[in-house]
Formats: C-alpha cells, sequence, structure tokens
C-alpha cells in the first residue's frame, strides 16, 4: 500500500529522501477520475508524485458542505496508488491550523470575480491552506484541474507573485461520458438532478456555438447560455464571460476569454468552464 504520511514531520521526512523532481496534487479527497488524470500527468513528468488529501475548514463558508463533504480515505488511497502517486499527505486540521493561527494568504482583485463574489472568504481559505502545502511539500511542480479556472488562476498568480520556486501546471477538464465535469460534489446528486445538471455544460456548448457562429458580443453570447442554464437549474450563481488571463471584465470577445457558469442544482452548487478564442 503506497504510504500516508499522517504528520508535518513525515512529509519533511518523506521530502528529505527525494532525489529527483517531485509532482504534487493537492486535493479535499472524494477523489476521482479528474484527480486520478492530475496524478498521472504527475507521475508521468516527476520522479515522485505527492498527493495531499485535506478537507480544508478555511475555504468553506459558514452555510457551505464542509461537514457533508465527503470522506472516501480507503478509496482515494486505491485511485492514488493505481494513477501512479509515491505518497499521501493526511494531515488534520490541528495539525494545518493550530490554535491561534493567525497568517493568511490572499491574491487580490481576481478574487472578488466570479464564485468569490457568492463565497467571500473562499479563495483565501484556499491560498493559504496551498501556500502552506506547497511550503511543506516544496513541489517541482503543482497540478490543477481546469475545471477550477478561477483557482488555477489565482494560485498560479500567487505561485509567481510570491517567487515560489516551483511550476503551476493547469490540466484539461475531465467530463463523463454525457459532458457532465467531474467533481467531488457530483455525488451528492440523485439521478433527475444528475440530469438536470448536464444544462451547465449545455450552456457552454450554446455559447460556443453561438461564438463559432461568429457571435462575439458578451451580452448577446451570455444570453445563448442562459436560455439553456436557467430553465433547468434552481439557482443561476452566475455565467460569466471575462478575460482568461486576469479575469477582466470585457464586453466584446477578442482574445481569449473565459466563459465560466456556476449553478445550484437542488442544493448542490456546481460550476464549470471552457475557453473561447485564443
Ligand atoms: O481544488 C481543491 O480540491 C481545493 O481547493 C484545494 C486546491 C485542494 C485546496 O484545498
Amino acid at each position: 500500500m503506497i504510504p500516508s504520511l499522517a504528520t508535518i514531520a513525515d512529509l519533511r521526512q518523506w521530502r528529505a529522501r527525494q532525489a529527483g523532481t517531485v509532482g504534487f496534487v493537492p486535493t479535499m479527497g472524494a477523489l476521482h477520475e479528474g484527480h486520478a488524470s492530475l496524478v498521472r500527468r504527475s507521475a508521468a513528468k516527476n520522479a515522485a508524485t505527492l498527493v495531499s488529501i485535506f478537507v480544508n475548514p478555511t475555504q468553506f463558508g459558514p452555510n457551505e458542505d464542509l461537514d457533508k463533504y465527503p470522506r472516501t480515505l480507503e478509496a482515494d488511497l486505491r485511485l492514488c496508488e493505481q494513477a501512479g502517486a509515491t505518497a499521501v499527505f493526511t494531515p488534520d486540521n490541528a495539525m494545518m491550523y493550530p490554535p491561534g493561527f493567525a497568517t493568511w494568504v490572499t491574491v487580490e482583485g481576481m478574487t472578488d470575480k466570479l464564485c468569490g463574489k457568492s463565497r467571500p472568504g473562499h479563495f483565501r481559505g484556499v491560498t493559504t491552506v496551498v501556500a502552506k502545502l506547497f511550503n511543506l511539500a516544496q513541489p517541482t511542480r503543482a497540478y490543477f484541474g481546469q475545471k477550477d479556472a478561477q483557482q488555477a488562476l489565482v494560485l498560479t498568480r500567487m505561485a509567481i507573485e510570491l517567487d515560489m520556486p516551483l511550476e503551476v501546471i493547469t490540466c484539461p477538464t475531465v467530463r463523463e461520458a454525457d459532458g457532465l465535469a467531474m467533481s467531488s460534489r457530483n455525488r451528492y446528486l440523485a439521478a433527475p438532478d444528475r440530469q438536470r445538471a448536464l444544462a451547465l455544460f449545455g450552456a457552454l456548448q450554446a455559447v460556443q456555438a453561438a461564438f463559432k457562429a461568429g457571435q462575439r458580443d458578451v451580452p448577446m453570447l451570455r444570453q445563448a447560455g442562459l436560455a439553456i442554464l436557467t430553465p433547468s437549474v434552481d439557482r443561476v450563481d452566475y455565467l460569466e464571460i471575462l478575460n482568461a488571463h486576469d479575469l477582466g471584465e470585457i464586453t466584446t470577445v477578442q482574445g481569449k476569454a473565459l466563459c465560466a457558469v456556476a449553478a445550484f442544482v437542488g442544493t448542490t452548487r456546481l460550476i464549470d468552464n471552457v475557453i473561447l478564442g485564443g
């Protein structure tokens, strides 16, 4: 069985023994094929691959799903091993956030958009925990999924602006056969909701089709997506088209644009995105 490093001391000892490159895949567990694809990419490129499994409390808001977030450690360890990971770091809350913890890492501006608007404090939790994990794991490369596009942009920027000596690599979204983006939260969806959740990718495809047909006007493109999304989900959080590099507002798609969507199906909040142009 793959070594499970439960403490910071275990992780530091493991890291000190690594002679070659270390790829790192930070996760909150409840792993699926999307995570497996990140581990495989890392294993193909690095001498060792570390996965962290930590349900980070500081990135959940007071009314979010921290308590019910799926915890499936045994299956996760199996998936990591099969995908080629070398070790798994499984710290607990007290280790990551000892009593009196008061140091936060924030990326300003970009984190006020999209998910940052509806989940205040979320990105502060993400950047803080990932900065800590980077310091502990000292990876050569770290791998994140494009499904969390805003998170990938924010973490790339954090690593660059804080001069962290590693490469942040964003990997393509992995989808189910019917197009639903893989997510740990998909397991909350009962069959009828699972069907309705397809409207997220359906909306993105409608935007892509309008874009391919020559539409460049952002309000018109949004309208094409919302026409599919709104009738199927319980609440649209956002469907936005922004500059894909810095999440700046645009009215016309000229270079590369990110079309990102978040919506509630029942009580489950799902996100997805595609890149337009570029
Ligand atoms: O994407 C996730 O699973 C989490 O946001 C991350 C990057 C592991 C930080 O807790």
